[in-house]
């Protein structure tokens, strides 16, 4: 199998650049027709989002906007509970139909917090597209619209996501061994 060290951990590819292109493929079909008559804002949360940003935006073709915030909550390889940070947000949201772009969405509590924020601000629709999502892990009972792939409850790098910043970089999504 072929294997990446990270820090102390090993990791083994778990789901391929092809496998991640497919998914990321349909998500934007689907939002293409689905928003056709709409000018979306998506609002990409950094950093692990940036990946899949970047190539879901490429595959977008309907008139739309996109802006970046910065929402931490994990450290190691477990979640903290807590939001650290937040940065961004300088357009106008109110009256936006907003779709939430995230790398993965675990216990849902980043989710949250930044659809929360988005009501506040008074957006028209907030609809969410995840690269991953772990529904054993999940917490909250708001449905996501736009999942690419479901995984189970193990920790996986690459494609945006990080072990304690290392491992953004790889264009599989890779599984923890040991
Ligand atoms: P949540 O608030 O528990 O849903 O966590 C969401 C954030 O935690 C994601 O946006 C990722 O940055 C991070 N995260 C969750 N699961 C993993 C993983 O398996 N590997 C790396 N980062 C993860
Ligand atoms: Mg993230």
């Amino acid at each position: 199998m072929n294997t990446v060290k990270l820090h102390d951990k090993e990791f083994g590819v778990f789901i391929s650049c092809d496998e991640i292109a497919q998914a990321v493929n349909k998500l934007a079909e689907r939002i293409n027709a689905d928003y056709a008559s709409k000018t979306p804002l998506f609002v990409a949360v950094l950093n692990g989002s940036f990946m899949f940003a970047s190539d879901l935006m490429k595959l977008i073709h309907i008139p739309s906007e996109i802006t970046f915030v910065k929402l931490a909550s994990y450290s190691g390889t477990a979640t903290t509970g807590k939001v650290n940070e937040l940065i961004g947000f300088n357009e106008s949201i109110e009256g936006r139909d907003v779709i939430i772009l995230e790398d993965i969405v675990d216990t849902g509590i980043t989710l949250e917090i930044l659809v929360n924020l988005l009501q506040d601000k008074k957006a028209n629709s907030i609809a969410v597209a995840t690269c991953l999502f772990k529904p054993k892990a999940y917490t909250k009972k708001r449905p996501l619209e736009y999942v690419g792939i479901e995984v189970g409850n193990e920790f996986l790098v690459g494609y945006g996501l990080d072990y304690n910043g290392r491992g953004r970089n790889l264009a599989d999504i890779y599984k923890i061994i040991k």
